[in-house]
C-alpha cells in the first residue's frame, strides 16, 4: 500500500487541481499505483450500483503517441478557434498550461480513460445526468486518490472529437461510451491551494431559485 500524504479531506477536496505543467514527465508511475487508486475510487456510486465503468489504462508509448495526437489535434482546433479567448491573466495562465499540455501529453507516464458500457441502447435523448452519473464520480474519485498518493492529473474531454477514432486505436467496442482522459503523473512538489471560484452565494439556492 502507497504512502498517503497528510491531508484531511478538506484539504485533499480542495487542492485536487488541474495539474498540467508540474506533471513530473521524468518519474515513473508503477500501474500497482493507479490500480490502487482505480480501486478506491470504484467505491464511488453509480445509477442502481450498476457498476458499469470501463477503465483503459496506458502505459505503451506507441498506444499514447496515438491518444495524444488526437487530443493535440482537438486541442489546436479549439484554440484556433478562438472562442475561448483569455481574457485575464488567470485565463492566460491556463491556456499556456493546456497548451503545454497538449504538447507533451504523449510524454505523460500514463494515460487513463474512464468509459461507460451502455448496451445496444447507447445514450438516451434528453437528460443524460443518469448515464454520466453512474461515471464522473469514480472518475473524480481518482483524481482525489491520486492526489493522495502524490501523483496528479488533469480532467480533459478534448479529445472527445475524436472518440470514435480512439476507440479504434484502443478496440475499444461501439457500444462504450469515453467520457473523461487523465494524464497521470507525479507532481512536482505536493503543495497545492485551493482554487479560484466564484462566490458561493452567487449560485447558491435555498427554498427555490
Ligand atoms: C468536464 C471538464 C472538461 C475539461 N476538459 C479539459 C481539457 O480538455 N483540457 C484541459 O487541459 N483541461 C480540461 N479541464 C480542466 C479544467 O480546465 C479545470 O478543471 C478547471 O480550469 C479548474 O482547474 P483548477 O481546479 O486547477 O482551478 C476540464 C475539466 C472538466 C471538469
Amino acid at each position: 500500500m502507497t504512502e498517503l500524504l497528510a491531508l484531511d479531506p478538506d484539504e485533499l477536496l480542495s487542492t485536487t487541481r488541474a495539474v498540467r505543467k508540474r506533471l513530473d514527465l521524468d518519474r515513473p508511475v508503477p500501474l500497482e499505483v493507479v490500480r490502487e487508486a482505480l480501486a478506491v475510487a470504484l467505491q464511488a456510486p453509480s445509477g442502481s450500483n450498476s457498476q458499469t465503468w470501463q477503465w483503459i489504462v496506458l502505459d505503451d508509448p506507441g498506444l499514447k503517441s496515438r491518444v495524444a495526437e488526437y487530443y493535440a489535434r482537438a486541442f489546436n482546433s479549439y484554440r484556433d478557434a478562438g472562442s475561448q479567448q483569455p481574457a485575464t491573466p488567470a485565463q492566460q495562465r491556463m491556456a499556456e498550461s493546456a497548451n503545454y499540455l497538449s504538447e507533451v501529453m504523449a510524454r505523460v507516464p500514463v494515460l487513463v480513460i474512464g468509459a461507460i458500457s451502455l448496451g445496444e441502447a447507447g445514450l438516451p435523448e434528453g437528460n443524460q445526468a443518469g448515464v454520466w452519473g453512474s461515471l464522473l464520480p469514480a472518475a473524480w474519485s481518482l483524481a482525489l486518490a491520486l492526489r493522495a498518493r502524490g501523483l496528479g492529473t488533469a480532467w480533459t474531454t478534448l479529445h472527445l472529437r475524436y472518440e470514435s477514432e480512439e476507440a479504434d486505436v484502443l478496440g475499444i467496442p461501439p457500444d462504450v461510451r469515453q467520457g473523461v482522459l487523465f494524464p497521470v503523473a507525479y507532481t512536482k512538489g505536493t503543495d497545492f491551494k485551493p482554487g479560484p471560484r466564484a462566490d458561493l452565494d452567487s449560485v447558491l439556492h435555498v427554498n427555490g431559485w
